[in-house]
């Protein structure tokens, strides 16, 4: 794995199920940009206003990792899935690429993220409903203004029972 690529990570445990199956798909991540959501806690967008007026975020500490992403042409997403959606953590990093959609829509920059990435999402939850579609459908709009193309999605479902 290159520095091109940046893992999403966003189950609170080092030892879970979602970084199991990180590991059987994508091997050690070595060499890859990880942002560890639970670890990081960014901070939720406020909609001040700010990335309307001028390209940015009012908030410093996504810094690195829009960095990363922006030079980025393969991003891997794992996480459980919380509630029939985004584990809180991944949900507030999800909601800052509204800076992007204002970018674009307010600031009229095209593209508003330079680049086309690859994506693949991993994904698991307790029960044995298959969830996968619903829970997509949330980083849709993320996908769409940051040149996102998902390529593959996994579930493994019912970890409740294993
Ligand atoms: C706060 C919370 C909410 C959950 N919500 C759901 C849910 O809506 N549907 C589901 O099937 N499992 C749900 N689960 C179970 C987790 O998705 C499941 O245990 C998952 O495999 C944990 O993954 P991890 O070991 O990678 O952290 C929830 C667990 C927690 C802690």
């Amino acid at each position: 794995m290159d520095e091109k690529t940046v893992i999403i990570y966003a189950s609170p445990k080092a030892d879970s199920f979602t970084a199991k199956l990180l590991k059987e798909k994508f091997g050690d991540c070595k060499g890859a940009y990880f942002y560890n959501c639970f670890k990081a806690l960014p901070h939720p967008c406020f909609d001040c206003g700010f990335c309307k007026t001028k390209e940015g975020c009012a908030f410093s500490d996504l810094d690195k990792f829009y960095e990363k992403f922006e030079k980025a042409n393969r991003v891997i997403f794992a996480f459980p899935i919380y509630n029939c959606g985004l584990p809180a953590p991944l949900k507030a990093l999800v909601d800052r690429f509204q800076r992007f959609y204002n970018a674009r829509f307010v600031l009229n920059k095209r593209p508003p993220v330079k680049g086309e990435r690859e994506v693949f999402v991993l994904m698991t939850c307790g029960s044995e409903q298959d969830q996968a579609e619903s829970v997509l459908k949330q980083l849709t709009p993320m996908f769409t203004i940051s040149g996102c193309h998902l390529k593959e999605y996994y579930l493994i479902k019912g970890t409740d029972n294993i």
